[in-house]
């Protein structure tokens, strides 16, 4: 299939690609440019895991064939300690991420990516949004851990910072949620909840032999 020269700016810095018609966004940033912070869920627009920061507006990548973005400038959960926002808050991240740790609003991470560029899109737009308005934003954003109270939390301490408000206590710092243990061979850190979903038996083998 014929090539397309596209050429994309991401988190500053302009990159020219040499694309298939076909390819989606997602692909490309992940696969061209090694930018593998952009996660893919399920390809079909449905879990929001791909979300990026495009021309404005938060865009689900899998959605968007890498043709379509040609001249486009776009941010990744990459690029976010790089705004001008970063370090607002108490550390250098930008405040969304910082959100993120502080309030607990992720458990595995996988649709923390795509939650951060949908706030950021949010706060953009509106920087002081009710919560309401939130819950709205992330409406395209699944998240199968965390039940989506500590996304919320943890977008309003963005919005706290942003507007130069003191933001609530953390609950990790101050011990109501523990922060899990590191691995001790330095792998996925274990939480230590008696039904913790990573808690898995590695030494089962299904029934039935070997399935590859
Ligand atoms: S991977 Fe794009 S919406 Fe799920
Ligand atoms: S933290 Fe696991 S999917 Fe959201």
């Amino acid at each position: 299939m014929t090539k397309k020269e596209i050429s994309l700016t991401i988190n500053g810095t302009e990159h020219e690609l040499e694309v298939e018609p076909r390819k989606l966004l997602v692909h490309a940033i992940r696969e061209d440019l090694d930018l593998t912070g952009t996660h893919i869920g399920c390809d079909t627009g449905n879990c929001g895991a791909c979300t990026v920061y495009m021309d404005g507006q938060a865009v689900k990548s899998c959605l968007t064939f890498a043709v379509q973005a040609d001249g486009s400038e776009i941010t990744t959960v990459e690029g976010m300690e790089d705004h001008p926002d970063a370090g607002m808050g108490e550390s250098d991240l930008h405040p969304i991420q910082e959100g993120f740790r502080e309030m607990h609003g992720l458990q595995c991470g996988y649709c923390t990516p795509g939650m951060i560029m949908s706030a950021r899109a949010l706060l953009e737009e509106n920087p002081d949004p009710t919560e309401e308005e939130i819950r709205e934003s992330i409406s395209g954003n699944l998240c199968r851990c965390t039940g989506y109270q500590n996304i919320v939390k943890a977008i309003q301490y963005a919005a706290d910072v942003m507007n130069g408000r003191e933001p609530p206590e953390s609950p990790v710092e101050h011990g109501e949620a523990a922060e899990p243990e590191a691995a001790s061979d330095g792998g996925t850190p274990m939480c230590e909840a008696d039904d913790c979903c990573m808690d898995v038996d590695t030494d089962f083998e299904p029934p039935g032999g070997d399935h590859k």
